[in-house]
């Protein structure tokens, strides 16, 4: 088994990572051009999103061929040299596999259109009315979960976006063809696989309407979504490679199912529930401040819920669905560089493997983009006409975008102080943040306080400590909702981790001595650091080791 305690894993979202040939559009040769780079980091593995052939709807994630590379990416041959290449430096591929649904351009979603009985079982159509879908269930990207085709009579199910249809997982054609594809990438040396949205490919047998909610309670989670990743496991001799999957609004309980080892399901799950301690009432379009309290209560529960029953947590803050973390609990301006620091120890330090996703490691912001025709998220453009409908104003649904939208992520990665950051010699596909010319690679490379420094240190120290790779948890300060710390534990070793959250100074509620505890790591200068320790000055943060004999 690999191990994926000890490991780093860097996310690359490559059409804005780095374009190498000057089309305003990353690609893998730019992945390729920048290995070196990642390589400093200290990372283990890269993962990748989609870059097959797709229409791009949902930029990648509607995909067309499993099997083939868009070109606007690159070529077969440019994914064998990343291969290659990364390998040369000590790094493995992780591909992003999006089996709930296909672009509706995949040639089987074309050849059930086209009335293919064989096919037509790939997905999930219903009959109805053309005025009356199956259930009243709503996309994840807003309107109903149901598309009719007149041409069939037939209502196809998609949990995304209309160009998004969902595979029929009880079909045993439709598992053998997603094997096949895992095969496929597996014999090309590729490391480990990241599963999109995994937990909602089990639909329920009857497909009722839902009067508490968007229909999700009965789809998440669903009733074989065990059964079909042993057999998805088992068949295609993964179990030895790195696995995470996706789990979209899902349970501690069947978490522990799906990463622990004895269950040979996956390495370990993302969940999402402490990215929405700042959703009103569970609103992502609703604006809140985050509720710190709720945040550490989520994170003890899957901590330690986690370590009692073997299970393993990816952690992580950002990705490309996810706006910029130093914007959304840290500060841009004033305490910028504590802030990004701070929030990247909370993770890095905790009992799972950390996830960086590009640009996170320079504390890159929130794009702030001003107008609608900046963005280019179909997530973010539908919602915009969903809050214009609901009755907000131009201005309100603006502002809730700049801070919810996904393109917050997308922005190209700042490499220096170029005019397009050094990402391309072509105006970017989409817009670069104002802040470039400050926060950027080039920048971080010359400062040795930097965040970028930052980042190498806390990876490296996972490396270095058994206690961060394997110890123990348990939760420090558990009533006081501006500090975040932890304690790790593993015989003989313990690792201290305070954090203040606020940009305020916190009293602690017991001093902490420092006496025979050596200073791993401090987001402020060293001379200040005291032998005793009362309180935290605004968004301060260190890392304490003791070795007791
Ligand atoms: C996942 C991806 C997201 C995508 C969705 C549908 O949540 O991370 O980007 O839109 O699945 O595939």
């Amino acid at each position: 088994m690999a191990d994926f305690k000890g490991s780093t894993i860097y996310q690359i979202y490559p059409k804005s990572f780095y374009d190498s040939n000057h089309d305003g559009v990353g690609d893998i040769r730019g992945v390729i051009e920048k290995l070196d780079y990642i390589q400093s980091l200290g990372v283990d593995l890269i993962w990748s999103t989609p870059f097959f052939v797709s229409p791009l709807n949902d930029n990648g994630y509607d995909v067309e061929d499993y099997r083939k590379i868009h070109p606007l990416f690159g070529t077969m041959e440019d994914v064998e040299e990343l291969i290659r290449e990364a390998e040369k430096r000590g790094m493995g591929l992780m591909l992003d596999m999006v089996f709930n649904h296909t672009s509706t351009r995949h040639e089987w979603f074309q050849r059930a259109l086209a009335g293919e009985k064989d096919y037509m079982d790939y997905y999930i159509f219903r009959d109805g009315g053309a005025d009356t879908p199956p259930t009243n269930w709503q996309s994840k990207f807003g309107g109903s979960a149901w598309e009719y085709v007149p041409s069939l009579k037939k209502w196809y199910l998609h949990l995304f976006d209309v160009t998004q249809a969902d595979l029929n997982w009880e079909n045993p054609k439709v598992r053998e063809e997603l094997k096949e594809v895992i095969r496929f990438w597996k014999k090309k040396g590729v490391k480990g696989f990241r599963f999109d949205v995994v937990n909602l490919i089990s639909k329920p047998k009857i497909f009722e309407d839902d009067n508490e909610g968007d229909g999700r309670r009965f789809y998440s989670d669903g009733p074989h979504v065990h059964e079909y990743l042993k057999e998805l496991v088992a068949d295609t001799g993964i179990g030895d490679l790195i696995t995470v999957g996706e789990m979209s609004f899902t349970s501690l309980d069947h978490c522990i199912r799906y990463s622990s080892p004895e269950e040979k399901e996956l390495s370990m799950c993302f969940n999402f529930h402490h990215l929405k301690v700042d959703y009103r009432d569970g609103n992502k379009w609703a604006l809140m401040r985050p509720d710190y309290r709720k945040l550490k209560e989520l994170f003890e529960t899957w901590q330690t819920g986690m370590e009692q029953e073997n299970g393993w947590n990816a952690v992580f803050w950002c990705n490309h669905d996810q706006p910029r973390i130093v914007s959304r609990f840290g500060d841009e301006k004033k305490y910028w560089k504590e802030s990004a620091k701070m929030l990247a120890a909370c993770i890095h330090m905790l009992r799972g493997t950390p996830y960086v996703f590009q640009g996170e490691e320079l504390g890159m912001t929130n794009t702030g983009y001003t107008d609608i025709s900046e963005y280019r998220d179909v997530e973010s453009i539908h919602y915009y006409h969903i809050l214009l409908n609901e009755g907000k104003s131009r201005e309100e649904a603006l502002q809730i975008l700049r801070q919810r939208s996904r393109d917050n992520s997308r922005s190209p990665m700042q490499w220096d102080f170029g005019t397009y950051a050094g990402f391309s010699e072509q105006e970017p596909w989409i817009k670069i943040p104002e802040n470039h010319k400050k926060i950027n690679v080039a920048a971080e490379e010359a400062d040795p306080d930097s965040i970028l420094h930052y980042y190498r240190k806390l990876i490296s120290l996972r490396k270095q400590y058994a206690v961060i790779r394997e110890g123990a948890i348990e939760f420090l300060y558990r009533e006081q909702p501006e500090i975040f710390a932890y304690r790790r534990l593993l015989e003989g070793e313990e690792l201290v981790v305070l954090n203040n959250l606020t940009n305020r100074e916190v009293v602690l509620p017991e001093a902490v001595s420092c006496q025979n505890s050596i200073c791993l790591l401090h987001n402020y200068p060293e001379e200040l650091f005291q032998n005793t320790l009362e309180m935290l000055r605004p968004y301060e943060s260190l890392v304490l080791f003791k070795r007791y004999s």
